[in-house]
């Protein structure tokens, strides 16, 4: 595997473009956990050259939500990415991406407005861009994200589409712990008695599932199975014609998002 720290090397490493082979472009920020690693290996089967990003983009980060106090381990992910399968890992400085000067920004508006978008200003517009900035250094024919953040999967596919972006992009589920916990690399900021809490989440979310089966209304059901836990939201959301249940709750210092499909499938 190559690791590369700027635009130039990744420029070129990835040229020239061999014809016929698929670019397969996985973006992340670090801090693996299977999640992550399910990502890779789906690129890796089907993709002739895998290319990762390990990019902590300050942009998608609001006031009080701050980049510096985001889980790294650089040394870790470098071996798992390795073991994964990935050809060339692009894990740039700040200044490499957002140079000073920069003030460019994509913004997918309606999608980027609610649920997440409500509780973190700007989040999206951060997503949205350096989604675009690593679409064009890389030039995938498929990206790979997970359904885990299932209102930024809605906002990329849109990207795509009103860009006209000749890439594809491949949604994967979400991977759990044992217990049904969704994995995040900010899981690591729970003590034992925040993740026993923070596993009414799924559970509702479960629970709202189980009653949309039945015909009732998910979002009632899984805000009555939330334990007394106040949501940030609870709320249905289409992502490309899927149907999903959203939700986000605060457990201590830590905000932990999760859903599950309603309807509509990944493939
Ligand atoms: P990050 O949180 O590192 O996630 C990278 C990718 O892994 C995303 O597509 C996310 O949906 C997926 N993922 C996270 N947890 C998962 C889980 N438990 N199961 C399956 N997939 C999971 O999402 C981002 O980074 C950033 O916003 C990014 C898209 C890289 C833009 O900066």
């Amino acid at each position: 595997m190559r690791v590369v720290r700027t635009v130039a090397d990744l420029r070129r490493t990835l040229e020239p473009d061999e014809p016929g082979r698929v670019v397969g472009l996985v973006p992340t920020m670090g801090a693996y956990h299977e999640g992550h690693l399910s990502l890779f290996r789906a690129a890796r089967a089907e993709c002739g050259l895998v290319v990762a990003s390990l990019f902590v983009n300050p942009a998608q980060f609001g006031p009080g939500d701050d980049p510096e106090a985001y889980p790294r381990n650089e040394a870790a992910d470098l071996e798992r990415t390795a073991a994964a399968g990935v050809d060339v890992l692009f894990a740039p400085s700040v200044d490499e991406l957002y140079p000073p000067g920069f003030q460019t920004w994509v913004e997918v508006e309606e999608l980027s407005r609610p649920l997440e978008g409500e509780h973190r200003p700007g989040h999206f517009r951060g997503v949205a861009t350096i989604c675009l900035k690593l679409f064009n250094l890389v030039h995938p024919q498929l990206a790979y994200f997970g359904l885990k953040d299932a209102q930024q999967a809605a906002v990329v596919l849109q990207l795509v589409r009103d860009l006209n972006l000749e890439l594809r992009v491949r949604l994967l589920p979400t991977v759990r712990d044992a217990d049904g916990l969704a994995l995040s690399s900010r899981n690591v900021f729970l003590s034992q008695q925040e993740r026993t809490l923070a596993l009414a989440l799924p559970r509702a979310l479960a629970a709202g599932a189980a009653a949309d089966r039945e015909g009732s209304d998910p979002v009632a059901a899984a805000r009555a199975a939330l334990n007394g836990l106040a949501p940030d939201y609870l709320a249905t959301l289409d992502v490309d014609g899927r149907r999903v249940l959203a939700g986000a709750v605060r457990i201590g210092k830590t905000r932990l998002i999760d859903n599950v499909l309603l309807e509509g499938d990944l493939a």
